[in-house]
């Protein structure tokens, strides 16, 4: 039955086994896809497909518009000029963030999130930026050795597949495939600090601590940035400024920094830090940022960490004197978390290596400060006067006009609007009535 079908007609036709060239086609036959399209209309509708076609790619703007998409925010233009103030990046950036820093993500396509590595991610300014980096799709992996962050300010993310926490020191070398790394590892109180300064320089504590964490931190999370191509950012400090003789401070001021003081582990393990930053960038050709963070307060600080806001917060709520070093006319400026992670991001994104001041301009006296939280906390609270702390700047104020220019950011929050929300965690913490996680927005 098979082999009926599939023979069938052979004998109908014989074949020759003398070969004939094949004829030429006739000429009309070059003619028969144009009558083909004349026929019944189909001319018609070629021409209108191409006019919509038009119109189309007319009004949907093009990849080189003059802003750049990215998450919750739009970075304007200036973010990829480069202007007097910019150190331009010397290498192509490598990593997956390439893909959507030049236009608009295609329609239809969903943006990819990236991998990121956010050292330091379970204490107070790393937990916020974890929430917003899961909040806007990407995997998150937390290195932390909780020094002193603590599992509570991240633990609403377990469970969560994109979200995982390490337990490990910066101090010892770490192999992870990532896009990006956020290295905050590092105590950044006094307090914490001085606590074991040598530590401090070689990985991030004040004293010891802060300099090992500072630097030999450092110089891991650079060497995995080079080894797996990721785009690594700097939380660096205000404290590389010193005891500033110029103020409000400029990005390209050099400093006033006792290098052989209690506090030198932290200024000078920062200022090693953004050496090897540098040299890493343009020895190796590592892509990298670095901010320079001013005073931040808000949610899930460490309580009784010695920081003049979170101090006087915690003193107040205990109906304790405030502590004030000094006369208390030195002067801090005082930036709500959200605000900073909010410039974080925008400089990971961007195309600027820094680095940039990241404060609010706003300038407090410690007495004004103290008058502040008085009004949130108690009319009634005192103040004690203590001898001040040796090295104590007299005044700190960043200059954010390059912040403002390159990376199209501001702080938003006052003080008398962030404080209340750093107020109402305190209050769960030290009383006991707490939930874990304190609000971030403002
Ligand atoms: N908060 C501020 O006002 C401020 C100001 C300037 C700079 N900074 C910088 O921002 C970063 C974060 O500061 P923060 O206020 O969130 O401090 P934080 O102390 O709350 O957080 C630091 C985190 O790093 C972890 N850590 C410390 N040493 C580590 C190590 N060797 N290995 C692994 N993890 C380690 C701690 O456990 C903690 O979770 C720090 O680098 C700090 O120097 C903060």
């Amino acid at each position: 039955m098979g082999s009926e079908l599939t023979f069938r007609g052979h004998e109908s036709q014989p074949v020759s086994d003398t070969y004939t060239p094949k004829q030429p086609k006739p000429w009309f036959s070059v003619t028969q896809p144009i009558r083909y399209m004349l026929r019944e209309q189909r001319l018609v509708f070629v021409l209108v497909g191409i006019a919509i076609a038009t119109i189309v790619f007319t009004l949907v703007p093009s990849s080189s518009t003059s802003r750049v998409e990215y998450g919750h925010f739009t970075i304007p233009e200036t973010t990829t000029r480069l202007s007097q103030y910019d150190q331009k990046p010397m290498y192509e950036h490598r990593s997956a963030f390439h893909m959507y820093s030049s236009g608009k993500v295609p329609l239809g396509l969903k943006r990819k999130g990236l991998r990121i590595v956010v050292t330091g991610g379970a204490g107070f300014v790393g937990s916020h930026l974890v929430d917003r980096l899961m909040e806007r799709g990407d995997s998150v992996i937390v290195v932390d050795n909780f020094f002193t962050g603590r599992k509570e300010n991240v633990m609403h993310h377990f469970g969560n597949p994109r979200f995982e926490l390490i337990r490990h020191d910066v101090v010892e070398p770490l192999l992870l495939e990532v896009d990006q790394i956020y290295h905050l590892a590092c105590p950044a109180s006094p307090v914490h600090y001085k606590f074991n300064p040598v530590k401090t320089i070689i990985s991030f504590f004040y004293k010891y601590y802060k300099y090992k964490t500072n630097v030999v931190g450092t110089l891991n999370m650079l060497g995995l940035a080079k080894r797996v191509g990721a785009r690594f950012l700097l939380t660096s400090t205000s404290e590389v400024y010193g005891d500033p003789l110029q103020h409000p401070q400029v990005e390209t001021y050099w400093g006033n920094v006792n290098p052989i003081g209690v506090r030198s582990c932290y200024d000078e393990g920062k200022r090693t830090a953004e050496t090897l930053t540098m040299d890493y960038h343009r020895g190796a050709g590592v892509e990298v940022r670095i901010a320079r963070i001013f005073n931040t307060y808000g949610p899930r600080m460490c309580i009784d960490d010695g920081r003049v806001v979170s101090n006087f917060v915690a003193q107040a709520l205990r109906k304790e004197p405030m502590t004030v070093y000094g006369d208390g006319k030195q002067t801090r400026s005082f930036q709500y978390v959200s605000d900073l992670v909010e410039g974080l991001m925008r400089l990971m994104e961007g195309e600027h290596v820094g680095p940039f001041n990241l404060g609010n301009p706003g300038e407090f006296t410690m007495l004004e400060l103290a008058g502040v939280v008085r009004e949130t906390i108690d009319p009634d609270a005192k103040i004690e006067y203590k001898p001040n702390t040796e090295d104590d700047p007299h005044k700190r104020k960043p200059d954010i006009t390059k912040a403002k220019e390159l990376l199209g950011w501001q702080p938003k929050v006052e003080l008398r609007k962030g404080l209340p929300l750093m107020v109402s965690d305190f209050r769960k913490r030290i009383f006991g009535d707490h939930k874990e996680g304190g609000a971030t927005t403002a």
